[in-house]
């Protein structure tokens, strides 16, 4: 089924296969939706280095693309020293300092990061965002219940229930020390899941700021977590027809 899906993304040149079909389609939904010609991937360099905004990039009419992440490798330097098109901001995607140095910008991908935001909170990065782009596409793990949930409130047994068991599992007995790479605690530290985000509270950011949702796809159960189901959202500003 997921090769299968895959296969059906649409691509003039194969993605590499850990890219994933429901990221892809709504990537091409959303570039041709608002007529693209700038993709900013806020978080997107683990596991497939910075392949999502190198994909876009592929998509007629985009010309720049942008990668943001605190973990840029060397692989991801070298794809954009052989793209001038592609520029990388190495830091915190919520600083307002990131959010200038990526500047207006079309389209804005997060994908499998929202969940993990914290001070700013993943509401407040989807606010930020909305003041420099015409369109935000998200894709992750959302949470199956009615509030939005911070994962620690549930305890050490309820977290692992709600979080990959091949996720980053931290230390409780040290959330409130400060993280060496972070500085900030680690129960902050957006390499652990932090929040479970129902759909709804995420549509809700942004139609109170009179954003259209304008795509909308479940994909399943996300892997083997029972609370949690892959859904695609696409966003646009109120000024996209
Ligand atoms: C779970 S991986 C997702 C990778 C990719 N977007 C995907 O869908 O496969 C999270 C990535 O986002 C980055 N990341 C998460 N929160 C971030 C933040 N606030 N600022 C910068 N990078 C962040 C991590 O360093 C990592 O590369």
């Amino acid at each position: 089924m997921l090769r299968r899906t895959r296969l059906q993304a649409r691509s003039e040149t194969a993605p590499p296969s850990v890219l994933q079909a429901p990221k892809l389609q709504a990537i091409d939904f959303a570039v041709e939706r608002v007529q693209a010609r700038s993709v900013a991937d806020l978080g997107g360099v683990w596991a497939v280095e910075g392949g999502y905004v190198r994909y876009a990039l592929e998509r007629p009419g985009v010309e720049r693309g942008v990668l943001v992440d605190t973990g840029i490798t060397d692989a991801v330097r070298a794809a954009a020293a052989a793209d001038p098109r592609l520029r990388l901001v190495a830091g915190e995607f919520g600083a307002t300092s990131s959010v200038a140095a990526v500047g207006e910008v079309d389209v804005v991908l997060l994908f499998d990061v929202l969940l993990h935001q914290v001070a700013p909170d993943w509401d407040e990065v989807l606010r930020r965002y909305a003041q420099t782009s015409r369109c935000i596409v998200v894709v992750e793990p959302t949470w199956t219940g009615d509030e939005v949930v911070r994962l620690w409130d549930l305890g050490q047994d309820g977290y692992r229930a709600a979080t990959p068991s091949d996720g980053a599992q931290p230390d409780w007995s040290r959330l409130d020390e400060v993280h060496p790479r972070y500085g900030r605690p680690h129960r902050d530290v957006h390499e652990y899941w932090q929040w479970g985000l129902p759909d709804a509270a995420r549509r809700k950011v942004m139609t109170d700021l009179g954003w259209r949702c304008v795509y909308w796809a479940d994909h399943g159960p996300w892997r083997d977590v029972a609370t949690a189901r892959t859904v695609a959202s696409v966003y646009v500003a109120p000024d996209v027809d």
